[in-house]
This record gives C-alpha cells, sequence and structure tokens, in this order.
C-alpha cells in the first residue's frame, strides 16, 4: 500500500524512505536503483575533492534519472558553501546538513528553491530549525549507523523533537531496518524514515560485500559507540562493528590517539589515490584493495535485523509490506476494543 505523506508528496516518492549517504558506498548505480525503486538517496560531497564534483554530480544525476532525484550531504564541520554553490548550480534541488550551524546554508538552499533537511541532536536543535529556514527535521537516535548526532534512542528523541519543531515535518534515523520500524516511526508522528545499515546491505551499494555480509553476521552485542575512527574526523562518536582494529586497540588498554596499535599503518588505497591509514574515516568500498575488515564497519544496532542482503526494490516493497501489517494490527485492537465498549453498552 502506498503511504502518502509531506514527504512523499514534497519528494514525489512511493515510500516514505529516505536512504542515508553511504561514504564511497553511494555509487551512481546505487542512487540510481532507490530513485527508480521509489525511494530517495543522498550521497556525502565531504570525500569528493572540490576540483571533481562536478563531474561527479554529473555522473550521478544520470543514473537517478536527473540532479534533483537524489540528495546532497554536507557535513558542517569545515566550510562547505563552495561545494553547496557547485550542488546547486548543477541543478540539485535537495540538500542535508549535518553538524555545525545550518543557517547560512539553509538560507542559501532555499534561496535557489532547494528543500533543506537538517539532522538535529534534539529538541534544542530543533527549536531553531524555523528560524534556520529548513524544511524537515531528520532525528537520529543514538542507536543509529555512522557517525552519531542524535543525543537519545529513537523511542525518546523522535517525539522529543516532534513536539519542539513547531509544525516542521520531521523524520525519524537510527535503528530502522524493516516495515515494523518504519510503522512506530510514523505512530510516534514522523513523515517517514532515514535508513542506513539496512541499504549499506543491499546487493546494489557500492559498499565493500565483507562489510555488507558483516552486517548480515552481526547482533546488537557486536555494534559499539566509539571516537576510534578519526583520521580525518576527530572526536566524533560513531556506531561501528567491532573489528579487528577496534579489538586490538581494546586489547591495548584503549590507549589515547598517538599510541594506539599499528597507528599510522596503510590498510588500503584511496581510488583518488593515497594511502589509507588505519583509523582513518571512509568505510570500507566495493573495491577496496588490501585489509578493508580493519577499516570502520558503520553499522547501527538495525543490523541485527537485517537477515540477508536483498535488492533495493524488494527492501523497499518488503518494508512497505510489513509497515501496512504492522499499521493494521495496530488499528485492530482500537477496532476490538471499540467493539467490545458497543457491545457492552
Ligand atoms: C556507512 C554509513 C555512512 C554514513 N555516512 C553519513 C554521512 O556521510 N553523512 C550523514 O549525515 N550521515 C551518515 N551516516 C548516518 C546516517 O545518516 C543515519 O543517521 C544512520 O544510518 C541511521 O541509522 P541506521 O544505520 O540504523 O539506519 C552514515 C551511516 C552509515 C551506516
Amino acid at each position: 500500500m502506498p503511504f502518502r505523506t509531506v514527504l512523499t508528496t514534497r519528494l514525489g516518492l512511493r515510500f516514505p524512505v529516505l536512504v542515508a549517504p553511504l561514504g564511497r558506498g553511494s555509487t551512481p548505480e546505487f542512487l540510481g536503483s532507490v530513485a527508480r525503486e521509489g525511494a530517495f538517496a543522498f550521497v556525502a560531497l565531504g570525500h569528493i575533492p572540490e576540483a571533481e564534483l562536478r563531474q561527479t554530480l554529473s555522473g550521478y544525476a544520470a543514473a537517478a534519472g536527473g540532479p534533483d532525484r537524489f540528495g546532497v550531504n554536507l557535513v558542517l564541520i569545515a566550510d562547505q558553501m563552495q561545494r553547496l554553490e557547485t550542488a546547486l548550480d548543477a541543478g540539485c534541488r535537495v540538500v542535508s546538513l549535518l553538524r555545525g550551524d545550518p543557517a547560512r546554508y539553509a538560507r542559501r538552499a532555499v534561496d535557489a528553491g532547494a528543500t533543506v533537511f537538517w539532522t538535529v541532536s534534539g529538541p534544542d536543535e530543533a527549536k531553531r530549525a524555523a528560524d534556520c529556514g529548513v524544511d524537515f527535521i531528520v532525528a537520529q537516535g543514538r542507536e543509529a549507523g555512522g557517525h552519531l548526532t542524535g543525543e537519545a534512542p529513537l523511542m525518546t528523541v523522535l517525539p522529543a523533537v516532534i513536539d519542539a519543531a513547531q509544525g516542521i515535518p520531521v523524520v525519524a534515523a537510527g535503528g530502522i531496518a524493516d516495515g515494523r520500524g518504519l510503522a512506530a516511526a510514523l505512530a510516534l508522528g514522523a513523515c517517514g524514515a532515514w535508513m542506513g545499515t539496512r541499504f549499506v546491505a543491499s546487493v546494489e551499494s557500492g559498499t565493500h560485500p565483507g562489510h555488507k555480509q558483516a552486517i548480515v553476521a552481526s547482533g546488537v552485542s557486536d555494534l559499539v559507540e566509539t571516537t576510534l575512527f578519526d583520521g580525518g574526523w576527530p572526536n566524533s562518536p560513531h556506531r561501528v562493528i567491532a573489528n579487528s582494529t577496534y579489538r586490538s586497540w581494546r586489547a591495548a588498554g584503549s590507549p589515547p590517539n598517538g599510541s594506539r596499535p599499528g597507528e599510522g599503518e596503510q590498510i588500503g588505497s584511496f581510488p583518488e589515490g593515497g594511502a589509507m591509514l588505519r583509523y582513518n574515516v571512509s568505510t570500507p568500498w566495493a573495491t577496496m584493495d588490501g585489509d578493508w575488515e580493519a577499516g570502520p564497519l558503520y553499522a547501527g544496532t538495525s543490523a541485527s535485523l537485517i537477515p540477508s542482503i536483498e535488492p533495493v526494490g524488494r527492501i523497499l516493497a518488503r518494508i512497505d509490506a510489513e509497515a501496512e501489517s504492522a499499521l493494521r494490527t495496530g488499528v485492530g485492537y482500537l477496532d476490538s476494543a471499540f467493539a467490545e465498549e458497543r457491545d457492552g453498552q
């Protein structure tokens, strides 16, 4: 059953599902699949050299069916205005912002006719969203995969953000991997779900196949929150699957940055050239050579809900059917309560 919310209407979607940026895993082919199947994916711009950005975006646009059929994601830990200008000039019309102060970026994007999403830490930031001029808020629960902004689990942070949002629609992120999670988010007042880990473990994502398999194999206790993978983004908590790098660091007594095991060691080479060092922030991509397993295997606790690597279209169809079934079950409880009340009268 196609759900209709302010999110699906605004972006012209069949499903109220947004796919998070997945580092180098967000390939043009992946974004194209998500767009074709009726959802909407974001791509992170931070790792794309500015000189190559325009050409890279045109490749994404060709695969997705236009520059407005995918979104661009900017992490505001450094000045990203030039990247935003290039993206807007290339025709991109959906922008996602995270960390830092979004006001200047949101204003510029909205002036250019773009739709702006801001991932907030909690209700205090959500109160600023209207002044910043953003169109949608993303409430991230702490159980999320990748870098963490949310200050509490989704069950708490989502309703708190909705209460603070002054009517700006809110999308739920973190810990959602199936239709039951989408139904719960909708029941809490969200207009859709923003998912990362579920789509890393899709056939089409450009993430390393070993990372996808590790997600399928993970239970909740395999996931850890840490600041360990800090090369390129220091002091920023993130959730990963505990891997060999994490385990040796723990076995060494969790020493501080500068005296960690294998610090400065090369574990692979970037596609654009240059060494990928142990503790680097980049998530292993499909063709990574070297020791992919030692890199940050970003994943949320939602990994424990993912039974297999599936094509994007099948994942979306299943989420849709499961969400419908979960919501009908809830309505069924109401119906039987009403019937009992009526029969008792
Ligand atoms: C592999 C991976 C890479 C991510 N990269 C980014 C990113 O570049 N920018 C961003 O805003 N969020 C990023 N995230 C976080 C997601 O936006 C989102 O908050 C998270 O995936 C939601 O939790 P879930 O993984 O349980 O669905 C990433 C998540 C994963 C799993």
